[in-house]
Parts: C-alpha cells; structure tokens; sequence
C-alpha cells in the first residue's frame, strides 16, 4: 500500500482523525499538554509501560509516548487481542469497564481490554501487547505526518 500524508493542522488539540493505510484504520491523535503529562501516572498500570516486548513498537516509539512527538500519536487503531477495533475515550472520568483512574485512552468493546492514550494496555486485560505504532515521519516544516 501507498504512504498516506496527513496534514496536522487540521487536528486540533485534544482530537483525532482516523485515516486508512494498508486496510487499516491508523489514528493521529493531537496530545493535550495535560494529556501528555498525565501518561507517567498510568505506568504502574500498565503491562508494558516501556514498550520492551518486541513486536508492536518501532525503536523510535520506545519511550514513554510511544511517539516521535509527544504531541501527536499514531497508531494502528487494531485490538492487540482478537482485532476488534477499540472505541477512544479521550476524555478522563470513570465509564464502564475502565480502569478506576481513568485518565482517557482507547476501549475495546469485545473483551473488555483498555489502552491509555499511548497506546499502552493496561495490566490484567486479554490483550496481549500495546498497540501497534506503525512507521511514520513527519515533513521537515512539521505541518505533516506520512504514515508507511
Ligand atoms: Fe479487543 Fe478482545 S479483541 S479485547
């Protein structure tokens, strides 16, 4: 499949857009300050904080944001556990089925598995791994983001 370019300047803070790269639904979500200073708080529960287990994070997205900008995260928008597509809940506040200190993140509905906004699956969930951060750059001006 073809690269896709997504132009940044028209997702605004706090929002996301899904595109489609390889038939599969890729998210480009713009962090928040707040959202992005929250993502340390969530690690003691996680699975896999630090992205160290092979497979789903690229060398360049082992860091705390699993992203090359701490603003803008991208990411296959594909359950880890049986390929459902998980619901995003950018916003903090307790809903059903979300960890007690929900700070926003990404909900699967099939089995009940929740991501934060880094993509990182929160501890004792049936998926097995943290999202997918597929290969991306950004232009050398910043104003876009080539995904593939
Ligand atoms: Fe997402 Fe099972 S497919 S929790």
């Amino acid at each position: 499949g073809a690269p896709v370019q997504v132009d940044l300047s028209s997702i605004p803070e706090g929002q996301m857009r899904t595109v489609e790269w390889r038939g599969k639904p890729v998210w480009v979500l713009h962090r928040t300050q707040q959202q992005i200073d929250e993502l340390p708080n969530n690690d003691p529960f996680l699975a896999d904080p630090q992205s160290e287990r092979p497979g789903f994070t690229p060398e360049f997205a082992r860091n705390e944001y699993r992203s090359r900008d701490p603003k803008f995260f991208v990411a296959v928008g594909i359950c880890t556990h049986l390929g459902c597509s998980p619901t995003p809940h950018l916003a903090a506040g307790p809903g059903p089925g979300l960890p007690a200190d929900w700070e926003g993140g990404f909900f699967c509905p099939c089995h009940g598995s929740a991501f934060d906004l880094a993509g990182r699956v929160y501890k004792n969930k049936p998926a097995p791994d943290n999202l997918e951060v597929p290969p991306y750059e950004f232009s050398a001006d910043g104003t876009h983001v080539t995904i593939g």
